[in-house]
């Protein structure tokens, strides 16, 4: 193949993002230079993150520009390679952009890594991806869980949450209460998602339904929603207790500001708690040895790579868009193509 079909941003959404803001386009195959590789997209990770860099403003990492093409993370395949240590035929994972193929180079955002193909691949994404390094350093370092505690999970059936399940399962938490989006996710949640017990935030009552469920409160509330979960989960704190602020889904990460705060934050003056945000990035020297512990939990089957994949570069806008609709289960995953 000598053409490269690629998604370019083609406006910055106001609310949901979706196809609207991208526009398919067909061209020639990107040129590399000295220190830069040319992959062949073969996985793209889906993470809510990526709308925040459609804002025209900085957060943690510069934007995506209109009419650039859009970015992700994600597993490719070398194709010709001007980077010393990769060579035609590699696997990689780091940063790509939304297209048939992408250029990598040392200096990207997150540089080029050959991957251990031991595995199935996108494992890289699930299981060892980022979601479960965040979930891992949220529950045992930010909400500091103990053996016993009650846990409190929202977004629970999604990738970050469905980890923070299963880790707080193996670190020895009595009770695993996981908030999602309607019957058949609330179903999963206890029957795969390593969840005792399930809310559904669409037709719960969920402040009544957490006082049902851990009548002594929660002990740890690990937040990848915000809104009306986290005002739930204040009122319901047992004394000391912590919240972990993963993220704030519930905006619609439209902006970084959202229009009400949490109504309920005083009643960690009452309970002596506290509430910390947190970027997993902050934890980076770290990974290394989390990822072996992870691996000892994935080969005891304690800890399941939970994924939906969807196929085909042309539904990447939709896909992205599906985690703000409720889309996936597990790690949301776009599969591009097969490594030769
Ligand atoms: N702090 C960090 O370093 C860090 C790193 C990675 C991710 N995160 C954050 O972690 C959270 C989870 O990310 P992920 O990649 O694992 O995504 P995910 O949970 O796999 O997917 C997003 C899920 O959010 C739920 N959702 C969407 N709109 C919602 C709403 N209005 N109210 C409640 N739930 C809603 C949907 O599940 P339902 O069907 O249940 O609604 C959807 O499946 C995100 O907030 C993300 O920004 C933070």
């Amino acid at each position: 193949m000598n053409t490269n079909r690629q998604w370019l941003l083609k406006s910055r959404p106001e609310s949901l993002v979706g196809p609207e803001n991208f526009e398919f386009v067909e061209g020639d195959m990107p040129q590399i230079g000295d220190g830069e590789i040319l992959v062949r997209s073969l996985y793209f990770s889906m993470d809510p993150t990526q709308r925040g860099w459609l804002h025209e403003e900085d957060n943690y990492v510069e934007p995506v520009q209109i009419g650039a093409p859009m970015r992700a993370g994600g597993i490719g395949q070398v194709v010709d390679s001007k980077l010393d240590g990769f060579a035609a035929g590699d696997l990689v994972n780091g940063t790509l952009t939304w297209g048939d193929y992408s250029v990598m180079s040392a200096e990207g955002f997150v540089p080029p890594r050959k991957i251990d193909q031991s595995m199935p691949l996108t494992w890289h994404m699930s299981a060892f991806g980022i979601t479960t390094l965040t979930a891992y350093f949220g529950m045992l370092r930010v909400a500091d869980l103990k053996e016993g505690d009650v846990v409190l999970i929202s977004g629970a059936a999604g990738a970050t949450g469905s980890a923070a399940a299963q880790i707080a399962k193996v670190k020895g938490a009595s009770k695993i209460i996981g908030i999602a989006g309607g019957a058949e996710k609330c179903a999963w949640l206890t029957s795969d998602g390593g969840c005792d017990a399930a809310i559904d935030y669409k037709s719960d009552d969920i402040a009544a339904k957490v006082a049902e469920l851990a009548p002594d409160g929660i002990d740890v509330f690990y937040d990848n929603t915000g809104g009306p979960a986290l005002d739930a989960a204040l009122i319901n704190m047992a004394e000391g207790a912590r919240i972990a602020i993963c993220g704030g889904i519930s905006s619609g990460y439209n902006s970084w500001t959202v229009e009400t705060g949490p109504a309920n934050y005083m009643y960690l003056i009452l309970k002596g708690a506290r509430m910390q945000g947190f970027l997993v990035l902050h934890y980076m020297d770290e990974f290394p040895a989390a990822i072996g512990e992870i691996a000892s939990w994935v080969q005891s089957g304690q800890l399941k790579p939970h994924e939906t994949v969807i196929e085909g570069l042309e539904k990447a806008p939709e896909t992205l868009q599906g985690l703000f609709t409720g889309l996936n289960r597990g790690k949301l995953i776009l599969k591009v193509a097969d490594p030769s």
